[in-house]
């Protein structure tokens, strides 16, 4: 108070005028929650943006422990009821970091608030969830709001530099995608059930999770979406000790008492792209040793690229149309100024991480909601990754039977 105002987006006298804040609301503030934070509080410091991203409300249902994950990752107020922040007339953009079972409640009531939504994956529990929000984020979009998911694996330099490799044709015609998704934190049949092992919160297990995540890779890799696929799913433990608390991400304690796990551990599966490519999947919770091994290798007719997440800065690349005598897999480090992201970061060779890939999903959203643009992925091709999963479960019930993807 007594201060003269400033014109809205201006700084003092002569400097620079301050982008217009984009005020975050963000539910759930365990993994994603954590993840996301780290996004939203890097993502202004490192990119030139368009809108100001400010770290607003943070949701939880447990008001203490809510109010701890505020003041650790920077938010400004806390509140105990999704609802609540949804109403609040100070948040533009509601990002969703929840279990999927409350994915498309909360997007839709936001959507319905005039908001602009980012929202984890898988987008829903089911393709029907899946549809009403796709349906809502159109008609949302004829308002101006927007509407994203979290497929953050586009957003690794390396995937995204192969997306530009691939769109440039150095791959040719694509023959072959194969795509595995491994991780090892079930093995242990003492871990507990806790909702990522029940199809009520979790729609699937290992499929819904991980196998997402590689459906939606290789389809934005492929530039096309499968056609069909031929499937196998298993649980290797049916039945698990009860979670003794809330789990966080990856890690819970267990009580008395065992309950039943209703999702699958893992599955397997082949898929056709309308172009003729073949592609192959595995998402797992059993591969000893591997921890976040998300392996790619696409083979064209003018070469192939290869990608390991837990290798995360490089991608490796073999062009055809060399001669054989000096040809051969080469090794790119994706560090460089003009690879995806990197003029922002740290000089080339200094690597960068998971993390990363949120303050890259932070940027992409924020520039699409100043330019009015539809962000990437959109609830469409949210719903379309729940297509094939739909059709991964129908094929498995049906032992593998060809089951094409709903269009
Ligand atoms: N993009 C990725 O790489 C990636 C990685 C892990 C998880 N995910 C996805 O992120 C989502 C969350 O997974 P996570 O690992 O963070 O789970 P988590 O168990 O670590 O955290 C879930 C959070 O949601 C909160 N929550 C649950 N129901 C709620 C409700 N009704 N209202 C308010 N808060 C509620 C919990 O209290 C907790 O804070 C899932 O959809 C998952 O598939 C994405």
């Amino acid at each position: 108070m007594g201060q003269p105002q400033q014109p809205e987006g201006t700084d003092d006298e002569g400097a620079a005028p301050t982008p217009p804040p984009l005020r975050i609301g963000m539910v759930g503030y365990a993994f994603m929650g954590a993840a996301h934070s780290q996004g939203w509080r890097t993502v202004g410091h490192v990119f030139d943006l368009p809108r100001r991203p400010v770290m607003t409300a943070i949701c939880g249902r447990d008001a203490a422990a809510v109010r701890a994950a505020a003041d650790r990752h920077g938010w400004e107020t806390a509140e105990t009821d999704w609802r609540a922040l949804v109403a609040r007339d100070d948040i533009d953009l509601v990002d969703i970091c929840t279990p999927g079972d409350s994915h498309a409640e909360i997007a839709l009531a936001a959507l319905a608030a005039g908001k602009h939504v980012l929202c984890e994956k898988p987008l829903a529990n089911t393709v029907e969830e899946a549809e009403a929000m796709s349906a809502a984020a159109d008609a949302a979009y004829a308002r101006g709001q927007l509407a994203m998911v979290g497929f953050n694996y586009r957003r690794v330099p390396a995937t995204a530099l192969a997306r530009r490799m691939i769109t440039e044709g150095r791959l040719g015609t694509l023959r072959h995608v194969r795509v595995t998704y491994l991780q090892d934190w079930l093995t242990d049949p003492q871990f507990p059930l806790t909702w990522r092992l029940r199809k009520e919160h979790a729609g699937s297990g290992a499929l819904g999770d991980l196998g997402a995540h590689i459906v939606d890779l290789a389809q934005y890799l492929a530039g096309e979406p499968l056609a069909g696929v031929s499937a196998l799913t298993e649980t290797f433990v049916r039945h698990r000790p009860l979670p003794g608390g809330p789990s966080s991400g990856l890690t819970a304690v267990s009580a008395d008492g065992t309950g039943e796990v209703t999702v699958d551990d893992a599955a397997v599966f082949t898929g056709r792209f309308a172009s003729g490519a073949l592609a192959s999947f595995e998402a797992t919770r059993y591969a000893t040793g591997r921890k976040n091994a998300l392996r790619l290798e696409l083979n064209g007719e003018r070469g192939s690229l290869a990608f390991d997440l837990e290798r995360l800065n490089e991608l490796w690349f073999h062009d055809a149309t060399e001669p054989d005598t000096h040809s051969g897999f080469r090794r790119i480090l994706v560090t460089e100024p003009d690879h995806p992201y990197l003029a922002a970061w740290w000089p080339p060779g200094h690597g960068l991480g998971y993390e990363h890939t949120f303050a890259h999903q932070a940027r992409d959203l924020v520039h699409a909601v100043a330019e009015g643009r539809r962000p990437e992925p959109s609830f469409a091709d949210g719903l379309q990754v729940q297509r094939v999963l739909a059709a991964v479960e129908e094929s498995a019930e049906k032992n593998s039977v060809y089951t094409p993807v709903a269009a």
